[in-house]
């Protein structure tokens, strides 16, 4: 009657007790250890970054899934032996034999080095995934255009991560979501060429530009020069000099207006963009200090827009370009032939550079190669020529990206308004409220700067402190053209 004291298949618990299992729980407990090592340094980094996450939540959890496995594979297969044979290789630890105390010993130090090592291997990971180095060049061709815009803009020395993940811990989990789906993308090769702007995900500026940048700062007048040379034989100089009204956006450090207005924390401006990039908004909403809300539509734009498809206006909405800005060509070009990079002697060359830089090229050797015999076929003989296809190679190399379908064009720049819409997107005169109220009007040019002085020579020495009327290189504008229509950064 009684079984007691037949063989019988281990209970599930006993069948654990197998060298198998027990591999299993250590590589289990490893797993555990680096998870909340990590998990309580994402918690306390000031700045957290979305391949952090990756470790955290997906190699850690697989790593102690696969012990897990383990372990009840140990298990199982222990528990399929013949019930006769008994518990012939579970693990028996007779404590008064040497052998097995020595043995066991050997194991508690290893298993306990195992979890040390795991821990110290994935914090080291985590420092390598919040370099610029791993974000900018580990997947080197995909992030190429932006890593090496980055470097050569105004915030080379701030880490990715400072602005596309920032502080706290709401931000977090999203990160960590968005930052798992780009490697996988990378992996599969199904990311986008270009990386599609804007980031969607990117978080709101209070968190990242503001962490740095006081939004309420006087900033007053800022003088800037442009450089202009005309697509003509000689390449003609023409500068201009504006006054840029920027302002400030808090009474207590100056007086509020200007263009930092909008970021008044007395207003709130939304608006919504009918398309993908926001370079369309035909309808904008401002709520000012008393509440009162006013609502500028363009031309027939008639529906409701629920609050949902409303973005509100921050910093990125100018400034969308802070850290990776490519070049248009016009730009580029203006630039070297100001500080004589390309030599303005040689005829027409203003137009020639920025001809051969904006061809459609399929890799940036072949785009090399192309540009260099074309422009040295336009000036045979020419000694100059030569610094010339060096400078502008360098503007390639810098601004165009054909392996990830990425310059200018790809990248709208949203600060002014010459080649692309930006501060005309609502200050096009279109926009207007019920009552006929308008936003103020692309051709009140005054309101957002002034120009100093235009021309070139002797002319940009006349200073004007009214500000002149823009005399364009071109001929007179028509009535009713945005700079944009005619200007695209291209030839
Ligand atoms: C000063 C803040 C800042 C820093 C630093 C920064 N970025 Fe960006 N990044 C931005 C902004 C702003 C955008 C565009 C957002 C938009 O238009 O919605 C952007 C866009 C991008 C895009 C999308 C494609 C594009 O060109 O618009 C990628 C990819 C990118 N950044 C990668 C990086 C990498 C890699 C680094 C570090 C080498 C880095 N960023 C550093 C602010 C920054
Ligand atoms: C970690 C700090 C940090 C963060 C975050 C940061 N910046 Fe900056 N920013 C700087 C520094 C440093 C400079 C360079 C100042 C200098 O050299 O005079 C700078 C310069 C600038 C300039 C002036 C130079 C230029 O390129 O025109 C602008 C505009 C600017 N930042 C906008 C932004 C915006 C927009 C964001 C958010 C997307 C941002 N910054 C995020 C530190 C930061
Ligand atoms: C309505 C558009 C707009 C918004 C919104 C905006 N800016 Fe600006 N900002 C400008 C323009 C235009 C300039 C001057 C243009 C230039 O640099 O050539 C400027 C200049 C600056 C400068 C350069 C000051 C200097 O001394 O060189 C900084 C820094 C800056 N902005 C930071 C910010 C930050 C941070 C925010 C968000 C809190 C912000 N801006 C919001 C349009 C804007
Ligand atoms: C809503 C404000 C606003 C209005 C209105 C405006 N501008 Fe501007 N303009 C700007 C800003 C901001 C920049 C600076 C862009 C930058 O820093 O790159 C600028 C830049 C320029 C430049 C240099 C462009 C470049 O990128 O090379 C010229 C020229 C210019 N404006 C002429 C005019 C003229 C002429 C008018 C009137 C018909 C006018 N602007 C109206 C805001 C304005
Ligand atoms: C999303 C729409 C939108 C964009 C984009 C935008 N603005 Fe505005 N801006 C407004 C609204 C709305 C007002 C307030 C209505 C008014 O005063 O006409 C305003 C007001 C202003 C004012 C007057 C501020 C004051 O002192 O009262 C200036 C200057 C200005 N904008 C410059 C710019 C410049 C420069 C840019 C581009 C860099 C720009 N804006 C881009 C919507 C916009
Ligand atoms: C109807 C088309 C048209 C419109 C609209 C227009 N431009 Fe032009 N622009 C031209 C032409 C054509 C030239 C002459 C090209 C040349 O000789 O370089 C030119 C030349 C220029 C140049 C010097 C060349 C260079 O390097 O870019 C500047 C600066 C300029 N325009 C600014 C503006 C601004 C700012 C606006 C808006 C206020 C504007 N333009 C509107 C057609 C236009």
């Amino acid at each position: 009657m009684s079984t007691e004291n037949m063989p019988s298949r281990p209970g599930w618990f006993a069948a654990f007790r197998n060298w198998i299992s027990i591999a299993g729980g250590v590589i289990m407990l490893a797993a555990l250890f680096s998870f909340l090592l990590l998990f309580a340094m994402d918690l306390m980094a000031h700045f957290s970054n979305p391949y952090l996450g990756l470790l955290t939540y997906l190699l850690s959890p697989a790593v102690g899934a696969f012990g897990l496995i383990l372990a009840v594979a140990g298990a199982a297969l222990e528990r399929r032996r013949e019930p006769t044979a008994g518990l012939v290789t579970a693990v028996k630890i007779d404590f008064t034999s040497r052998k097995d105390r020595k043995i066991l010993g050997i194991f508690i130090l290893s298993a306990l080095a195992f979890i040390m090592l795991s821990a110290i291997g994935s914090y080291q990971t985590y420092h390598v995934t919040e370099s610029v180095e791993f974000c900018g060049e580990t997947c080197h061709t995909v992030m190429k255009p932006e890593n090496v815009a980055y470097h050569n803009g105004s915030h080379a020395r701030v880490a990715c991560v400072e602005c596309h993940i920032g502080a706290g811990t709401t931000w977090f989990v999203k990160s960590k979501l968005s930052g798992s789906y780009q490697l996988y993308a990378v992996l599969v090769n199904k990311y986008s060429r270009p990386i599609p702007t804007p980031v969607k995900n990117l978080r709101p500026a209070q968190g990242t530009c503001e962490q740095c940048h006081w939004p309420s700062k006087f900033v007053g007048n800022l003088d800037r020069t442009f450089y202009y040379f005309l697509n003509d034989a000689s390449n003609t100089p023409y500068s201009v000099r504006l006054l840029l009204k920027v302002g400030g956006a808090d009474p207590t450090h100056g007086p509020v207006g200007g263009i930092h207005w909008h970021m008044s924390v007395a207003n709130k401006i939304e608006y919504f963009a009918s398309d993908e990039s926001r370079q369309k908004i035909p309808y904008v909403r401002m709520t000012d200090a008393q509440g009162v809300v006013t609502e500028f539509r363009a031309g027939k734009f008639t529906n409701t827009v629920s609050q949902a498809n409303l973005r509100r206006m921050d910093c990125i909405d100018c400034h969308n370009r802070p850290a990776h800005r490519f070049a248009t060509p016009v730009d580029a070009v203006n630039l070297a032939l100001e500080i004589g990079k390309i030599d303005r002697g040689l005829p027409w060359i203003k137009t020639n550079a920025v001809w051969a830089l904006a061809q459609p090229y399929t890799n940036t050797d072949q785009a090399l190669a192309a540009i260099n015999r074309t422009l040295a076929g336009r000036y045979p003989g020419d000694a100059r020529i030569e610094g010339t296809i060096a400078a502008v190679d360098d503007i390639y190399t810098n601004n165009f990206f054909p392996e990830m379908n990425t310059d200018w064009r790809a990248h709208p720049g949203n600060l002014g308004h010459k080649d692309w819409p930006g501060c005309f997107r609502c200050h096009d005169g279109e926009h207007k409220t019920a009552d006929g109220k308008r936003i103020i009007k692309a051709n009140d040019c005054a309101t957002c700067h002034i120009i100093l002085a235009q021309g070139t020579g002797a002319q940009l020495l006349d200073l004007s402190a009214t500000g002149k009327k823009f005399i364009h290189p071109g001929d007179e504008i028509p009535d009713g053209y945005l700079c944009s229509d005619c200007h695209n950064g291209g030839p």
